[in-house]
């Protein structure tokens, strides 16, 4: 018989297969949810909301209360890192984050600050005891090339500034992701001691890169990190999200030492299942057939969950869900994945 013991998540994650498979949504907590809509008005800004435990934990588990999802990821963002590091860092509503832009590599403190992230590990400590013995608790942090990007250019866009140091001023990306990759092991570590049983890295913008480029600036430090991370915490899993990686997942998978990988909706299901003979893999629907929903989302999950439920699988979107998806989608997807009608 089967050993069915455990959180689902953790079980996928340590690489066996659990039926039906687990699942949470990248930005399950957000703008799609009028609770959290309601609990943003109260914070006044997103900042704010992500530096005050008690709303932060609020926010955390407001979709897992709802949906019933298998995870609860924590509630802040990738840019508290380059916060504690010393960078000036807003959100402007409907405009995105802000950071003074980077001038030259050294322009980055190497302190890495934790106290300035303490209300981020008592939110963690807050939900961690408020959660059933079944959903497991998510940390985060951003990839260092991702980070970098938004260090370098101050905001999100296309991110030329940094894409033009990869040609023009290597040296000074080396420091500025170094620097960031020992930020992220900190952090992480900190996420684990408040709680946190699992940790994923959003390197969102690793497909701005290829080849060489994709080895020394997303694959280099993310196997840096993964190192001194499994140093101190050998049976924690990490999940690896590196959107839009392509021809690169697999070299990423291999190399870095992820113990899953997080795949984007660019990822065909007959790659998905080659990746998956290397480990577990997470995904990857496409956010915008969630927003849609109808036949056509439904549709889309049963051939996710035929071609893939078969070896270790968490069934989640290919990125963050939409701000604009209607929330009965959301209840519908919960059902059809719990082998609803
Ligand atoms: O998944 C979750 O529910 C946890 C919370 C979470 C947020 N950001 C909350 C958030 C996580 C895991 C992130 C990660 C993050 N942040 C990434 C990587 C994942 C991805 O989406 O690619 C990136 C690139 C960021 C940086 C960031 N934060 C941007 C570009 C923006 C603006 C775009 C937007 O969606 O508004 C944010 C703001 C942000 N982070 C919001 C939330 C809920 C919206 C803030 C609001 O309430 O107005």
């Amino acid at each position: 018989m089967k050993n069915q013991e455990g959180k689902p998540l953790l079980r996928v994650l340590s690489g066996k297969n659990v039926s039906p498979p687990p699942w949470w949504l990248m930005r399950q907590a957000g703008r799609y949810l009028p609770e959290y809509r309601e609990l943003r008005k109260k914070a006044g800004s997103f900042l704010d909301l992500c530096y005050t435990p008690e709303l932060a934990a609020e926010a955390t588990l407001q979709p897992v209360r709802r949906f019933g999802m298998d995870a609860a990821i924590l509630f802040s963002d990738i840019l508290v890192v380059p916060a504690a590091l010393g960078r000036k860092v807003s959100f402007r509503d409907g405009d995105g984050p802000s950071l003074e832009p980077l001038g030259k590599a050294s322009e980055l403190g190497e302190s890495f600050d934790p106290a300035k992230l303490e209300p981020v590990y008592a939110a963690l400590r807050l939900v961690k005891s408020r959660l059933s013995a079944r959903t497991s608790l998510i940390g985060f942090a951003g990839g260092p090339w991702t980070l970098a990007c938004y260090v370098i250019a101050g905001r999100g866009g296309d991110f030329a500034a940094a894409r033009s140091w990869c040609k023009t001023n290597a040296a000074g990306l080396d420091r500025v992701t170094s620097i960031l990759a020992d930020a992220v092991v900190a952090h992480l570590s900190l996420q684990i001691e408040a709680g946190a049983e699992t940790v994923q890295i959003f390197d969102s913008w690793a497909g701005l890169l290829a080849g060489e480029e994709f080895r020394r600036w997303v694959i280099d430090p993310t196997k840096r990190i993964v190192g001194d991370f499994k140093r101190r915490y050998p049976q924690t899993p990490i999940i690896g999200f590196p959107r839009n990686a392509g021809a690169m997942v697999g070299a990423y998978f291999a190399e870095t030492g992820v113990d899953a990988v997080s795949l984007d909706w660019g990822v065909s299901l007959d790659q998905a299942r080659a990746l998956q003979t290397h480990g577990p893999v997470q995904g990857n629907l496409d956010p915008a057939l969630l927003a849609a929903g109808g036949k056509g989302m439904e549709k889309a999950v049963r051939d996710i969950l035929k071609a893939l439920s078969s070896g270790p699988f968490v069934f989640n979107l290919g990125h963050g869900i939409l701000p604009e998806t209607p929330v009965e989608n959301v209840t519908r997807l919960g059902e059809l994945l719990r082998g609803g009608p």
